[in-house]
């Protein structure tokens, strides 16, 4: 039995309320493979833990304030924002999700001649919204090491309305130097006179340092260069969709054309401004993330497999064979991997889940790759 809503209610009143405070998967809310055994969801980069106590209070009181329109609490989010980032709230702009930012920014800066330049494999949505609108997508793979071939990006900029950059890297995990970003952003604004380049930053936050460092100077420095951030992947939100835009007002105007109105819900806006206020939240989550992770690649270089250095909640390891066929077999013992992402067909995406899920799921993969 899938997921139902039957036994969401069971589970609720065998938890009670301690379901709702409980964090993250080990409070029980979690997907079912088929009601027998429950499933290791290692695929789409969710947050393992959960969104933090202070958010899931935040919530349960949001929940009264249902019947209220969100522009009334929009404006609180945003200075909460831009009090972490130390910018005006007018450097901000939230979206419904940074899918929602990301797939604006396609719309309002790219055109029928000027299409979108992007690595491949990437985030895939906003290359999937460009074609859709028939807009040119300029493909650049990554090279050999999965690093976005940066040289061979900046042959194409002219081509380009938009630029998308994601650091880390979704789906490879390796992350550019700030430095890197800094002169190809440089040079990419002097090619063109009216590229935007959109640094999309969902995982930053569990960048191990290393020179890898937010883009966030360029966009408060340039009238072109935008940053878009999320509270679904460290924050552990991914289900209340809260994301934002940072950059100059005048390009968060152009952007916030294109949005939905009060796009962003009541509760998320509340669990997320909640959420910023837990002092030492991002240190204690890089930790965890960077403590699952470790054990991870460790055990995937025991067996063999080679894993980039990832900077985010996720690997992406080499299995060496038909990257298909290795996550059907560890769906089959209840892992759940990340799909292929061609051209790296024998790669497979590994999100990190708690350790203790990193531990079953690396005897799986033990299993899978020893047959
Ligand atoms: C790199 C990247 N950007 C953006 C998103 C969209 O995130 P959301 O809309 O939940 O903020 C994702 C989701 O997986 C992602 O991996």
């Amino acid at each position: 039995m899938a997921w139902s809503r039957r036994r969401f209610m069971q589970s609720a009143a065998v938890g009670g309320s301690g379901l709702l405070l409980a964090r993250g998967r080990e409070a029980g809310a979690v997907s079912v493979a088929d009601g027998s055994a429950p499933l290791i969801r290692l695929d789409s980069n969710e947050n393992a833990a959960g969104p933090c106590p202070a958010a899931v209070e935040a919530i349960q009181r949001a929940t009264r304030l249902a019947n209220i329109y969100p522009f009334r609490f929009e404006g609180v989010l945003a200075r909460a924002i831009a009090a972490r980032h130390h910018v005006s709230p007018s450097q901000v702009l939230v979206g419904c999700g940074s899918s929602e930012i990301l797939l604006n920014a396609v719309l309002a800066f790219t055109d029928a001649r000027r299409g979108l330049l992007a690595p491949v494999p990437t985030y895939e949505e906003p290359a999937r919204r460009a074609r859709r609108l028939q807009r040119p997508v300029i493909d650049v793979p990554v090279g050999p090491d999965l690093q976005v071939d940066l040289d061979a990006m900046a042959r194409h900029v002219e081509e380009a309305g938009l630029i998308f950059l994601c650091n880390p890297n979704n789906p490879t995990s390796v992350a550019l130097s700030a430095d890197r970003v800094r002169a190809f952003v440089a040079d990419a604004l002097k090619r063109s006179p009216d590229v935007v380049v959109l640094l999309d930053e969902a995982y930053i936050e569990y960048a191990d340092g290393q020179g890898v460092e937010s883009a966030l100077p360029l966009a408060l420095d340039s009238s072109r260069v935008l940053v878009s951030r999320t509270f679904s992947k460290m924050y552990g939100m991914a289900g209340l969709r809260v994301g934002y835009a940072l950059g100059q007002p005048a390009l968060l105007d152009r952007l916030g054309a294109w949005s939905t109105p009060m796009s962003v819900n009541t509760i998320g806006l509340h669990a997320a401004t909640a959420a910023l206020e837990v002092p030492g939240f991002e240190a204690g989550e890089r930790t965890r993330n960077a403590e699952a992770r470790a054990f991870t690649l460790q055990r995937l270089q025991a067996l063999g497999m080679h894993a980039a250095h990832s900077h985010a909640n996720f690997v992406m390891a080499d299995v060496k064979r038909d990257s298909s066929a290795f996550r059907d077999a560890c769906r089959a013992q209840g892992v759940a991997v990340g799909r292929p992402f061609p051209p790296l067909t024998t790669h497979a995406r590994i999100s990190i889940g708690t350790l203790a899920e990193m531990q079953r799921a690396c005897a799986v993969f033990d299993n899978v790759l020893g047959a």
